[in-house]
């Protein structure tokens, strides 16, 4: 209302100066925008309820999930030796205690990770395979990780937690620190915890002996886990009732932090001013990239809706190029990979854990989903240090030039690539980026994107 007002006025000062009459009183309509880009306008709403988890829009959960967010105290000892303490990495080798959600979804970089050295894969208790996408407009995602792999923001986080690439940590652990560090604000929202300092039911482990260590064996190497299932040791040996106890606490925690991720949002962008009928909020190149990116470019096909993404998965058809140290993982069968195990996860949304089903699981695996990967959405995202799953595209000039192109030639990728060359001249290709730019937003308030009082960054 506020901001349609200072556009009437503004009209009427400037008719008055062309000295056009005096008509100046209706305030003119916006001018029309093309259907196809107003469907690409900012949604502010807030994300829809999630089902799976009944503390996701609690305000005490949200303010305690951004502790825990910045809080390295639940994972377990770095494994990889490139952490060796120089600029950039956690800690090193052998350390427990450095990893936090932070630590990669670098909050003052938009959620992504500008810490890791090389900026393109990141580096926790081990490199991971591919790029850490960023957090800003996640709630709105079905489903989530490149492939697919989880169908809620909490099973992602227990998946973190106990990942040997990322916290290297384990649910046994985890509850334990949570009883020790945390009791008071966890029985505030979920009632008593378990008695998990009796260790004669719950086995004690020290930060250093969370999570899995490297062994060498006759047929090469392989991990030994502690304190989560199928470790054949800690976890596994405890009674049933207690095994559940301690999942059901993990699965607890990583529900308040998922209820500080859905605050996460980029705002709306000059874009949306300008489809809001501002002419001036995008200048000639921006506005030709806008309708490029709806026409000749054929974006919209797949970058669609309010965060410029179908949240399907798609076979660009990249050849993994060697990034950060050298990783390549040249067969990652994408969705096809990450559905089948998703199908399968005990923690799943219709899964006992689960506050309800978020139904966003396909009943059977198409064979396009073969090197396939989702939609990542387009918001905030100018100043990203790596693009792609793999990270291995420096700028968005390249990003750009690559769907251009058609994609790479097929021979180096699972799947089949659903690009086709689109033959942009060299200013169309600049003007597209320059609309890339025009998407980022103010990001979220200050007071989200650092450790609340008292706490220690990562
Ligand atoms: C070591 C780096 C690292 C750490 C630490 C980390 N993440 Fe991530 N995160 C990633 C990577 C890499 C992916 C993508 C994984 C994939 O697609 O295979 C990801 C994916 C995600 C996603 C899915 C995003 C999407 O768009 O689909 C969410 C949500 C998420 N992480 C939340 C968290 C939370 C919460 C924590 C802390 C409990 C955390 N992450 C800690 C690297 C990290
Ligand atoms: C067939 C569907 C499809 C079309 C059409 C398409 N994209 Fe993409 N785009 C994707 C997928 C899928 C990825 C991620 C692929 C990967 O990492 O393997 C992607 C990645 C991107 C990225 C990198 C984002 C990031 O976070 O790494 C940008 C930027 C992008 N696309 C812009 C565009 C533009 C501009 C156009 C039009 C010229 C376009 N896309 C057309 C599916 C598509």
């Amino acid at each position: 209302m506020g901001a349609e007002l200072r556009l009437a006025v503004a009209v009427v000062l400037s008719c008055a100066a062309c000295g056009s009459g005096s008509e100046g009183n209706t305030p003119p309509a916006p001018p029309a925008r093309p259907t196809a880009l107003s469907a690409l306008h900012y949604d502010a709403a807030p994300p829809d309820v999630d089902p799976s988890n009944r503390v996701a829009d609690d305000p005490v959960a949200r303010a305690f999930g951004q502790r825990l967010f910045f809080d390295p105290s639940l994972s377990g000892p770095l494994i990889e030796g490139d952490n060796d303490g120089s600029g950039g990495t956690l800690g090193v080798k052998g350390q427990a205690g450095r990893v936090s959600c932070a630590g990669c979804h670098v909050p003052a970089s938009g959620y992504v990770d500008t810490r890791s050295p090389h900026h393109q894969i990141s580096l926790g208790a081990q490199w991971t395979t591919r790029r850490t996408p960023v957090l800003l407009e996640v709630a709105f995602a079905p489903l989530y990780n490149w492939d697919g792999r989880r169908d809620s923001i909490w099973g992602q986080a227990v998946g973190v937690m106990e990942g040997n690439r990322e916290f290297n940590s384990g649910r046994l652990f985890v509850a334990t620190q949570m009883f020790h560090l945390y009791r008071a604000e966890y029985e505030a929202l979920f009632g008593a915890m378990p008695p998990l300092d009796d260790a004669t039911r719950f086995p004690a482990l020290t930060p250093e002996e969370a999570g899995c260590v490297e062994v060498e064996t006759m047929s090469g190497a392989t991990y030994q886990c502690r304190g989560m299932p199928g470790d054949g040791a800690d976890y596994d040996g405890m009674a049933p009732a207690d095994q559940d106890a301690v999942t059901r606490v993990t699965v607890n925690t990583a529900k308040v932090i998922e209820a500080y991720v859905r605050e996460l949002r980029c705002g709306p962008s000059r874009f949306d001013a300008w489809l809001d009928g501002d002419d001036t909020a995008l200048d000639a190149s921006e506005q030709r990239g806008a309708a490029l990116f709806i026409g000749a470019g054929k974006c919209v096909d797949c970058h669609s809706g309010p965060n410029l993404t179908d949240e399907k998965f798609h076979d660009v058809g990249l050849s993994p190029a060697p990034v950060a140290v050298a990783f390549t993982d040249s067969n990652d069968r994408g969705a096809a990979d990450g559905i089948d195990a998703l199908r399968q996860d005990p923690l799943q949304t219709s899964g006992a854990y689960s506050d309800g089903d978020r139904h966003a699981i396909p009943a059977t695996t198409d064979p396009s989903l073969v090197g396939a990967f989702r939609t990542p959405p387009l918001r905030c995202l100018s100043s990203h240090p790596s693009f792609m799953h793999t990270a291995q595209l420096a700028t968005l000039d390249e990003v750009v030039a690559f769907h251009d192109r058609g994609g790479d030639p097929p021979g180096n990728y699972p799947g089949q690539s659903e690009l086709t060359r689109l033959g942009l001249t060299d200013e169309q290709k600049s003007d597209l980026v320059a609309f890339l730019g025009a998407l980022d937003g103010p990001g979220p308030a200050a007071d989200l994107v650092a450790p609340p009082g008292g706490a220690t960054t990562p």
